[in-house]
């Protein structure tokens, strides 16, 4: 039987499990995936002694995913320039590390906001923290030229611009009305919002009034499944995605990779993570 993980600090909130049995049982593999809680002080030798353990590889999260590029003998090509690890592979004896949550990222939107890519000029990127890192490279990997960068703290904005170049333009959070107009993508990667664990104050931006028609607001927030960004997005008649299918979307190519079958998103997994 192949045995997969998600480890993490805590973890006990995490919805992998129920996505990547879900597929094991309609796949009719057999497999085992897991949740580990594992601390910070001990992340490197558990990353390290996986194989001992039995495991094909895994998934890495909060907190674990930066100090997973050094625990890694190889990094694929996204992981190394997002600067996070989310997925662990074993290849010939050696432990590889990879990012998917832009595939998610990419995938949600494909699925759910078909040409949403087409006119790939201007974007608004909320927030500048692990997930934005994931999101900017995937909106350079389809072609966005101008990707405006508000942040609270504009000094992560610019540390970004260092990393991914010019096309990255930081603003502060007042300067947003000023290009909102312009952009044909808004996508919020803060945890503004998020009701679960922690609840997080509401993202209110009420200049989203003004974004042209056509373009599309994304949150990667999916508790609630319709934050209020998104409520006042539609309100707007704007076009919406929300962010459950970037966490089932992320999935996919770990599940490939330790099982060997490309699963597929559907509404009823999407029903069944909802429910849980
Ligand atoms: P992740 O890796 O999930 O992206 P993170 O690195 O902690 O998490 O980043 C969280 C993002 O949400 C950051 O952009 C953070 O802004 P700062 O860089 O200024 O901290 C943003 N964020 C979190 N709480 C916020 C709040 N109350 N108001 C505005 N932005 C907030």
């Amino acid at each position: 039987m192949k045995k997969a993980f998600v480890c993490g600090w805590p973890i006990h909130h995490s919805k992998s499990p129920i996505i990547h049995q879900y597929w094991l049982n309609e796949l009719s593999i057999s497999g085992k995936y897991s949740k580990i809680p594992v601390e910070p002080e001990t992340f490197s030798s558990f990353i390290r002694s996986i194989a001992e353990h039995g495991y094909v590889g895994g998934n890495v999260t909060i907190p674990h995913k930066q100090a997973a590029m050094q625990n890694v003998d190889h990094l694929d090509q996204a992981a190394r320039e997002i600067g996070a690890v989310n997925t662990i592979w074993l290849h010939e004896n050696k432990i590889w590390g990879g990012n998917t949550d832009w595939i998610g990222f990419v995938e949600n939107l494909d699925q759910n906001c078909f040409g949403w890519d087409k006119k790939s000029e201007n974007a608004l990127v909320l927030g500048a923290g692990g997930a934005a890192r994931a999101i900017i490279y995937a909106l350079k990997f389809r072609g966005y030229k101008n990707i405006y960068l508000a942040n609270r703290t504009l000094e992560r904005a610019e540390q970004i611009k260092q990393d991914f170049g010019q096309s990255i333009i930081p603003i502060e959070i007042p300067a947003i009305k000023d290009i909102i107009t312009r952009q044909d993508i808004l996508v919020n990667t803060t945890s503004l919002g998020m009701d679960s664990l922690n609840p997080m104050p509401e993202l209110i931006l009420d200049s989203i009034s003004e974004m042209k028609s056509g373009s599309l607001v994304t949150d990667i927030v999916y508790t609630p499944l319709e934050t209020e960004l998104l409520k006042t997005a539609k309100i707007n008649k704007l076009n919406t995605v929300d962010g459950l299918g970037m966490l089932l979307h992320q999935a996919v190519p770990g599940f490939e990779k330790w099982f060997g079958v490309k699963p597929k998103v559907t509404t009823q997994l999407r029903d069944l993570v909802l429910s849980r």
